[in-house]
C-alpha cells in the first residue's frame, strides 16, 4: 500500500516532531490535539524546530515553507479519515490510547495502518481495541524526533508481515534507520537505556558524585552526547518513572524499580526541562 497522507494524534513534544518529520519528507500530514490552545502550542514547537533547522542550514527556507504547507492541524479525529497511516503520540495511558485506537478504527478505512509511539505499553492490547489487529504496530521515535536517526518498530504477535514491510519503507522514506523489536515493555532501546538512567539516579542519590561529575563522566568518558541526568531531564522524569514501572511490573526485576529520589521528584512536579526543573534548573 502506498502511503500518501499521514495522521498524527497528539501534538506534544513527540507528536510535533513526528508530524514535522512526515511533512518534511513530503507526506501530506494532519496532526491533532484535544483543543485549540494545545494545538497552537504544538504548532509553535514545529515552527520553532523548523526555524532552528533553517538557522543551522539543515533546511532551506523554501523547504520550511513547503513543510508547513503540507501540514494541517485539527481538533477533529474525523480528519484522519483519508490517511493511509495514523501514528498515535498521546500521553502514556493505556485506557486513553485504547479509546483512540477504537475511535480511529471506526473512522479510518480498513487498509489504514494504526501505529503507536508508545515507549513501553503493550501493542497487542492496543491492537485488540480495533478490528484490524494485523494492521497495528509500534512506531517508537526518539526525542528530539527531527534529529534522532532511529525508528524502533514493534511487532505484536499478530502484526502482519505486510504491515511491517510498509512501516519499514515508511521509516526509510522519513530518513530514519529502522530496527524491529518484539512487543515487550521497553522494547530494545528502553530495556537497555532505562536501567542505565535509573542507576545514574541511584548513584546521585547515594552521594557518589555531583550531578555534573556523573554527567561529565559519561559524556567525556564514554563519548555520550549528554550525561544520564541531563538526558533524564530531556526525556522527562515522569516518562522514565512510567517506563520503569511498566518494566518492573512485567519482569519483577529490581533493576527496573524507580529509586526513591525519582519518585519524590515526580511527586514534586520536577519533571525536567518541560517543567523548568529536574536534576538541573532551566528557568
Ligand atoms: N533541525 C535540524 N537539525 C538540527 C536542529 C533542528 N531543529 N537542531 C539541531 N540540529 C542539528 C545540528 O545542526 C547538528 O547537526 P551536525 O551534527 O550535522 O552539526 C545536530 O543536530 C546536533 O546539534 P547540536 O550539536 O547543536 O546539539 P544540541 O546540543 O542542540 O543537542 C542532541 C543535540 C541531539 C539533543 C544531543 O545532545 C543528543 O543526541 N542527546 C541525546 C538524546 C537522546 O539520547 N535521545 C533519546 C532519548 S530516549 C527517547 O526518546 C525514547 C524514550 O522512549 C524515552
Amino acid at each position: 500500500m502506498e502511503i500518501r497522507k499521514v495522521g498524527v494524534v497528539g501534538c506534544g513534544q513527540m507528536g510535533a516532531g513526528i508530524a514535522q518529520v512526515c511533512a518534511q519528507s513530503g507526506y501530506e500530514t494532519v496532526v491533532s490535539e484535544i483543543n485549540d490552545e494545545l494545538l497552537s502550542k504544538g504548532m509553535d514547537i514545529i515552527k520553532a524546530s523548523l526555524a532552528t533547522g533553517v538557522k543551522r542550514e539543515k533546511i532551506s527556507e523554501a523547504d520550511r515553507d513547503a513543510t508547513l504547507s503540507r501540514l494541517k492541524g485539527t481538533t477533529k479525529m474525523e480528519d484522519f479519515g483519508d490517511c493511509q497511516l495514523v501514528i498515535e503520540a498521546i500521553v502514556e495511558n493505556i485506557e486513553l490510547k485504547k479509546k483512540v485506537f477504537a475511535s480511529l478504527d471506526g473512522i479510518c478505512p480498513e487498509h489504514t495502518i494504526l501505529a503507536s509511539n508508545t515507549s513501553c505499553l503493550s501493542i497487542i492490547e492496543l491492537a485488540m481495541a480495533t478490528k484490524r489487529p494485523d494492521r497495528v504496530l509500534g512506531m517508537h521515535f526518539f526525542n528530539p524526533v527531527p534529529i534522532m536517526r532511529l525508528l524502533e518498530l514493534v511487532k505484536s504477535i499478530v502484526t502482519s508481515e505486510e504491515t511491517l514491510e510498509t512501516a519499514k519503507s515508511f521509516g526509510d522514506s522519513v530518513g530514519k534507520a529502522v530496527i524491529v523489536a518484539k512487543d515487550m515493555p521497553g522494547f530494545v532501546v528502553n530495556r537497555l537505556l532505562i536501567p542505565y538512567l535509573l542507576d545514574s539516579i541511584r548513584i546521585y542519590e547515594a552521594g557518589l558524585a555531583t550531578r555534573e561529575d556523573i554527567d561529565q563522566g559519561m559524556a567525556l568518558g564514554c563519548n555520550h552526547p549528554m550525561g544520564p541526568l541531563t538526558l533524564s531531564d530531556l526525556i522527562g522524569l515522569d516518562t522514565i518513572h512510567f517506563i520503569a514501572d511498566a518494566m518492573y511490573e512485567e519482569f519483577k526485576d529490581s533493576k527496573y524499580a524507580s529509586p526513591p529520589l525519582l519518585k519524590k521528584m515526580v511527586t514534586a512536579g520536577h519533571l525536567g526541562r518541560k517543567t523548568g526543573k529536574g536534576f538541573y534548573d532551566y528557568k
